[in-house]
């Protein structure tokens, strides 16, 4: 099982004093991302209803004179450097996410020096807690800070975007990196990734735990699913802009609409769509759900997400399916999913805060006896979005 302490900002301050000596560092803290409901709606203007984990990435930044930058992970235990001159991608895989935030930055044109760093992280690579964002994310609100560089949420986030875009060939949505610079504590964030205005839904008083369930099923081939999902929703907008010119995306058509104009587009594509619009209208109702305290519309609008990411979007796989299933068989569960982009990962569950131990008797038996596998559950807390702490 996960636990919720963690080490990590001692390790990572006793490495960067190994590589920086003594020089004080700033230090940031960024997080995964926890999605409640709004699967796959980011990429198509729609909206989602985020907050951050308690599982995060932890980074110590500190100044140079040069334009030297010299690079540190603790996870792959390996160094990497070079200099602000001379940026490009590497054969490496794991120095490319903070060279490739970097080289965003120089090309907004923004007053960079070189910059030692020191990151380490306690938030699992691939298990749908996008990761990756936390640690783009952590980069540029690092550098914007050390280097009073004045960029708004927003830059920073679209920023964080193109990263993954160039450097790691994911066609992500907004939502991740929006969520890590504005998520807050004990409150989910309903994102409209069509202008990116949002606001703070509180997530106390209906007494629910936020769980998740990592089926520790990490797929490789993921990510050219994901860019093929992507697609397929955009094969749908330029067919229907035809009969309706001036649609941009699946937010600017209506159920009625997709419905009456269903023989024009592949049976796949359509699928995909029908998801979309109709994830996008649970997203609202959960929120509504969620102010009235309304347990049971909570319960039913979470699985029809994940049958929606099932069955029309085809995003998730056996040990997914039987670990909601078996979630849903439980006393005190008022949701269950796949959360993320899919073919793996984390399933996110609801669970009456009275009925924890119950829970976690009872999944453990699900990943004993249907997945074959040890547990790996994570009661988690909707926590601060990527800031700087005070050491
Ligand atoms: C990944 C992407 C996001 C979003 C989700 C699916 O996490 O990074 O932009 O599309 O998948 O909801």
């Amino acid at each position: 099982m996960m636990t919720s302490q963690s080490p990590l900002l001692s390790i990572v301050i006793k490495a960067h004093e190994r590589l920086c000596l003594d020089k004080a560092p700033l230090i940031v803290k960024s997080p995964g991302r926890i999605n409640i409901i709004g699967e796959h709606t980011d990429y198509n203007n729609g909206f989602a209803l985020l907050g951050a984990v308690d599982k995060s990435v932890v980074l110590a930044f500190t100044p140079r004179a040069d334009n030297a930058i010299r690079l540190h992970s603790i996870d792959f235990d390996s160094t990497f450097e070079t200099s602000l001159s001379t940026l490009e991608a590497t054969g490496l895989e794991w120095p490319n996410l903070v060279l490739g935030s970097v080289i965003q930055l120089q090309r907004s044109e923004q007053n960079l020096s070189g910059f030692d760093l020191v990151y380490g992280a306690d938030l699992p690579r691939s298990a749908g807690l996008s990761s990756s964002s936390a640690i783009a994310c952590g980069v540029i609100y690092g550098l914007n800070k050390l280097f009073d560089l004045n960029m708004s949420v927003n830059d920073m986030a679209w920023s964080a975007v193109r990263t993954e875009h160039e450097f790691m060939g994911v066609r992500c949505g907004v939502m991740d990196q929006i969520n890590n610079l504005r998520a807050q504590e004990n409150s989910a964030l309903l994102l409209d990734c069509q202008d990116q205005s949002s606001q703070y839904v509180p997530f106390e008083q209906q007494k629910l735990s936020v769980v998740l369930c990592d089926s520790q099923v990490r797929r490789k081939l993921s990510l050219s699913k994901y860019n093929k999902r992507r697609g397929q929703c955009e094969e749908g907008v330029t067919v229907l802009e035809k009969i309706k010119p001036g649609i941009k995306s699946l937010r600017d058509i209506s159920m009625d609409f997709l419905q009456s104009n269903k023989s024009l587009l592949n049976p796949t594509v359509y699928k995909r769509c029908h998801f979309v619009l109709e994830e996008n209208q649970r997203v609202l109702k959960t929120c509504e759900a969620l102010r009235n305290n309304d347990l049971e519309s909570i319960k039913r609008l979470l699985y029809a997400s994940h049958e929606g990411l099932r069955d029309l979007y085809q995003v998730s796989c056996a040990e997914i399916n039987k670990l909601v299933d078996g979630a849903m068989q439980i006393k005190g569960v008022y949701g269950a999913r796949l959360m993320g982009a899919g073919f793996g990962g984390c399933t996110i569950n609801l669970v009456e805060e009275s009925q924890i131990g119950t829970f976690l008797n009872e999944m453990t038996k699900v990943f004993r006896d249907k997945l074959r596998k040890s547990p790996k559950i994570h009661v988690t807390a909707l926590s601060k979005g990527t800031h700087v702490v005070n050491v």
